[in-house]
């Protein structure tokens, strides 16, 4: 199945009465952790990588071990930039391989957060990459002790949610009903009645953080009131580190793979368990709108200028091309045989298929064909191709 709309996803879920998990990611044992538990229960998934996490890996290694991962397995996987910061951490993720992006300025104001929201969703929309957004504000460190709730102050209300909602044109909302990020301190409170009246209100897919901590019933409420996404980390991470603790306990000398066996295990173990209390369990097969990239190709031959002066074109094209919204890679070419009808060629890899318009009209391909490329590859051929599997 490989990776899918996270669109289509949660709107399955949505309308199905479950809730996807999106499980934050920190390591490689993270993620073989979550995506086994995944193909054990049959369920769609969805590999969370959290910016305030970036400084413990490197984003685009793990990212693609995400990607790499959801080629090779069975089941649905969306991959999701979650809390991102600004318009660039959008672009960042998506240029790596991140379909489903979360913009989080829920500690900003109402309008300074509709302005930066509707400025991700404009790009990633244009790169056919849905967005969530986050209103109210949902305190706490995801794997620490959490702060207690400070209350209702920072709860969504409906009337904001609303006018966030159409101000902003994102497809899911991250909202705050008194779940905390990292461990809970005493039992967490939900208001459940605002949350029915925010979802009969929007009708979209929403969203819960902070997941580690509550109770098989408040989970079962919040998936019967329109939740259908939950972000989970803390007890993943607790899981992981228990079991290190217990190797170090057993083994004062042992070494990394030693102090680690086991990992793995323990974080597919709490997953599994989250996957069938949610619902998404079995759902693999429901879910299934692959999500296909775009293959933009061009054969051209140049004059009047030499084969020096096409290399440095080259070079600038892959630079400054690469880093046009959804563009995933810039490769260029040159024909092997001396009397190929095209002697060089670009090839460049579009998210999706929205790239196609985005990219053309991008201030930055414009510069580039009319000042550099087209003056002097006027004969050329260019198409575009959606790759036809998504297990490229
Ligand atoms: P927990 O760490 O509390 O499970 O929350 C995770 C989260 O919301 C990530 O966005």
């Amino acid at each position: 199945m490989s990776i899918v709309n996270i669109k289509g996803m949660l709107q399955h879920a949505y309308d199905n009465g479950y809730a996807v998990g999106a499980f934050d990611l920190v390591s490689l044992d993270f993620l073989e952790g979550i995506i086994s538990a995944a193909e054990r229960c049959h369920s769609p998934v969805i590999l969370s990588l959290a910016e305030s996490h970036f400084d413990h890996y490197n984003f685009k290694l793990l990212t693609t071990a995400a990607e790499s991962a959801a080629q090779e397995t069975a089941v649905p996987v969306a991959i999701f930039l979650d809390h991102g910061a600004t318009l660039d951490s959008a672009v960042q993720a998506i240029n790596a391989g991140c379909n489903g992006i979360m913009v989080d300025a829920s500690h900003q104001s109402l309008s300074d957060n509709i302005a930066l929201t509707r400025q991700v969703k404009g790009m990633a929309h244009a790169c056919g990459v849905p967005v969530e957004g986050e209103l109210g504000y949902i305190p706490g460190v995801e794997g620490e002790d959490a702060e207690r709730h400070p209350g209702e102050i920072t709860y969504t209300t409906v009337t904001e949610a609303s006018e966030y909602v159409q101000q902003t044109g994102i497809d899911f909302l991250a909202v705050s009903i008194g779940t905390v990020h990292g461990r809970m301190q005493g039992e967490p409170q939900l208001d459940i009645e605002r949350l029915q009246e925010i979802n009969q209100t929007l009708n979209i897919p929403l969203v819960i953080h902070g997941g580690t901590g509550l109770g098989d019933d408040q989970f079962r409420q919040l998936i019967d009131n329109g939740v259908a996404k939950i972000n989970y980390y803390t007890a993943l991470s607790d899981a992981a580190s228990q079991q290190i603790r217990a190797n170090a306990g057993n083994d004062g000398t042992g070494g990394y793979t030693r102090l680690t066996a086991g990992v793995r295990e323990a974080i597919s173990m709490e997953t599994e368990r989250c996957m069938r209390l949610w619902g998404s369990a079995g759902q693999a097969g429901a879910v299934c709108q692959p999500w296909l990239p775009v293959e933009h190709l061009i054969v051209y031959n140049v004059t009047p200028i030499s084969d020096d002066e096409v290399d440095g074109m080259m070079a600038k094209g892959r630079q400054m091309l690469s880093a046009i919204p959804g563009v995933r890679y810039v490769l260029t070419g040159k024909a092997v045989k001396e009397d190929a009808k095209y002697r060089f060629c670009w090839l460049v890899r579009f998210v999706h298929p929205a790239v196609i318009d985005s990219y053309r009209n991008h201030p930055e391909h414009v510069r580039f064909a009319d000042e550099l490329f087209r003056p002097v590859a006027g004969d050329r051929i260019s198409i575009d191709y959606q790759l036809t599997r998504s297990d490229w």
